[in-house]
Formats: C-alpha cells, structure tokens, sequence
C-alpha cells in the first residue's frame, strides 16, 4: 500500500495497493463519520465490483445505498446527471452524507460533477476501476460531463476527499480497455518523463500509475484550477476531443487522445514551435502498443469542435509544445491559426 497526499483547496489521499478495497470501509471512517454513503456506478462495475465493497462499508458503520446506470462514455450526459440527482434526493442524502464514485472515468467525472453541484456539493470518493481513470482521471477534482455540442463543457473543480485505487480491478479490464490507460498514461511520459514509455510498454502497472499520481499532484498543486501550467495535461486532448466526438464516441478516450498526441507534435514542429518532431517516435510507442494513430477526420470538422477547447482564453488558444520527449512547454497562439496549427498535424 502508498499513499500520496494532495495538497489543494482541500488536502486529501490517494492510497494505491492490491486489494485495498476489502478494507475500503476503514479508510473511508479515516476521513468521513459514520454518513450515508451512496454508491454511483455503471451496471458493468456493479455486477462485477459494489458487493464486496458494500460489505465493507457496512461493516464499518456506514448506511449505504446505490444508483446504477448503462456503461460508458454515451452515459455522461445531463440525462443521467439529473437522474442521478433525482435518485439522491428520493435517497434523502443530505450535507453530511457523501457519494461514491464507483467505476471508470466516465463514472467518476459525471459522479464528481453530481459531487460537486447536489445541494451546493457534498463530499465523494473516488474509486477507480479502469487504468485509465487510476492514472489519471480519478484525482484533481475536474468534475463533469458532455454536451451535444461537445466533450466536457459542463463541469467543475471539486476535489474528492480521498482516492482508493486497488490494482486488483484491472484484472478484468479487457485489452482495449487497458490500451486506453496506457495512452493517457504516455501522455505523462510526453511532458514529465519519457523513461515512463518502458514501463507503460512493460505493463507494470503499479509503477505507471504511481508516477502518474506524483506527476499529477505537483500540476494539481501549482495550478488546481487549470489556468496555467497544468493545461499541459491537455497534451494530445485538443485534437484528440475533437475526434472522440467526431467518432461519435465510438473511439474510446485513450485512442482518441493517442492520435491528438501525434498529430499535435507535429503540428508544433511543423509551425515552427519547437526544433524537435517527436511524432514519429510516438506514433512508434503508439503501435507497439495496438493503435493506428492515422486521423480520418477532416481538418475543418476538427477546427469546428477544437475552437470549444477549454484552453481558450479570449481569442488565444494554448498549445502543448514537445521540447524533447518528456519536457513540454505551453505555448499561446491565435484561434485565427488553429486551423492551419492542426492542418498541419494532420498532414
Ligand atoms: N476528470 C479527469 O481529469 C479525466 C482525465 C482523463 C479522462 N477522463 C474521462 O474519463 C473517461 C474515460 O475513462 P474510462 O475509459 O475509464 O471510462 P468508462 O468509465 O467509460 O469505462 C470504460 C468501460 O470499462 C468498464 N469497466 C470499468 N471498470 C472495469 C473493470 N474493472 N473491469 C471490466 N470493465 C470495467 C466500464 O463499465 C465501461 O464500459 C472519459 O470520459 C474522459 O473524458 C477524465
């Protein structure tokens, strides 16, 4: 077991180990008093994961009570946000109460966003049951869900009060699934670390996941609410978002972002950034480990739902500019040269 303690607008822990979750209920009465606990999760993760961490929570004390909804990306919408508020209030869950968000990044971000707004917002905790939310998604507090004009437009900045990440769920992640968390995992590689990308090829997961976690917290900590240098965690995602809902969420968030990642490297060497293209090495790493970063969008659909990016400020976009691999930098162009920026990514 390692925990990481994340000093923001609220302090809290992220305990990471092998079957944490037995022992959920006692880490949880660490930071909450016996309270109502309502459980948030999709029906995949409750058939497989609520049992057991049920048992546990009521055995430390806690009442419990759940709300389940379908599985993925097309649930985390204002549909199932308003259902899950109705279901708290007919739950009678009041301030002193707290939510459980159960599941994988889709889970966590609508479940935080419920978090944040029901009653002028109640505590959660996160649990995440996807690689792809341990490294990244579960912590930070960025709450919300989609738009049919877009990717995450609706949310807010509310921190859990504590993060349990049991390796043990991803033994039932299936491979594409794992693929996902491995591509936002080299996201972290791209702008912190490049050793990382061995050991994301490695599949040592503990590792990847625990590097993750303290890369995050320094940009968590210098810049909780996303004004500066942690937009560098957007690497790949202005494109990649774009692309995600072209596809109609029919391309996971992990490919999606994998081809935003290589063609915004090369859009940054292609206009003259940066000296290095590191594209093609990424493109490389990206299909050793099963993904065609090729984008089959066209340049203008791309620009249409990139001018949403939430790392517009006034008529300026901020980009994420590969130095090498493993040091970025933010740099801030004109919205008047997107277009051309990810022609030339695309090319
Ligand atoms: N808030 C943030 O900082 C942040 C960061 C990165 C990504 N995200 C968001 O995360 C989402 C993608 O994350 P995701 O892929 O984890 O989403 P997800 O919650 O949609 O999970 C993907 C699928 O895996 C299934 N699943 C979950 N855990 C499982 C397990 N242990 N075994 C078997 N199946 C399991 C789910 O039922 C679902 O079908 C996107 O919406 C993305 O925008 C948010």
């Amino acid at each position: 077991m390692k925990k990481f303690t994340i000093c923001a607008s609220s302090t809290y822990d992220v305990i990471t180990g092998h079957d944490i979750v037995k022992d959920a209920g006692a880490y949880i009465r660490e930071v909450l008093e016996p309270c109502r606990l309502c459980i948030i999760t999709d029906s995949t993760v409750n058939s497989m994961y609520s049992q057991v961490l049920l048992t546990s929570l009521i055995e430390s004390g806690f009442q419990t009570s759940k709300i389940v909804f379908p599985p993925g990306e097309h649930s985390k919408n204002l549909s199932t946000y308003t259902n899950i508020l109705e279901a708290l209030a007919d739950e009678g869950i009041t301030r002193s109460d707290a939510i459980i968000a159960l599941g994988g990044g889709s889970v966590g971000d609508i479940a935080g966003f419920a978090a944040a707004t029901y009653m002028r917002g109640i505590r959660y905790i996160q649990i995440p049951t996807t690689y792809e939310a341990a490294v990244d998604a579960a912590y930070g507090g960025e709450t919300g869900l989609n738009l049919m004009s877009g990717k995450n437009l609706v949310g807010a900045f509310w921190q859990p009060s504590l993060v349990l990440c049991d390796y043990g769920y991803f033994d039932t992640l299936p491979e594409e699934r794992l693929k996902d968390g491995a591509a936002e995992a080299m996201k972290f590689a791209v702008i912190a670390e490049s050793s990382l990308a061995d050991h994301i090829l490695a599949k040592d997961y503990p590792y990847v996941v625990e590097r993750c976690i303290s890369i995050k917290k320094s940009l968590i900590e210098t810049d909780e609410r996303c004004y500066g240098l942690r937009q560098i965690l957007g690497f790949g995602h202005t494109i990649g978002q774009a692309v995600e809902k072209l596809s109609a969420y029919g391309l996971p968030h992990g490919h999606a972002v994998a081809i935003g990642m290589v063609a915004e490297s090369k859009a940054a060497f292609r206009t003259g950034l940066t000296g290095v293209d590191i594209s093609g090495e990424l493109a490389d790493i990206f299909a050793r480990l099963g993904f065609d970063t090729r984008c089959c969008y066209p340049v203008d659909e791309i620009y249409n739902l990139a001018v949403m990016d939430k790392k517009i400020f006034g008529d300026k976009i901020s980009v994420v500019v590969p130095e090498r691999f493993g040091k970025c930098s933010l740099h801030r162009i004109s919205i008047s040269a997107l277009k051309e920026y990810i022609r030339e990514g695309l090319k």
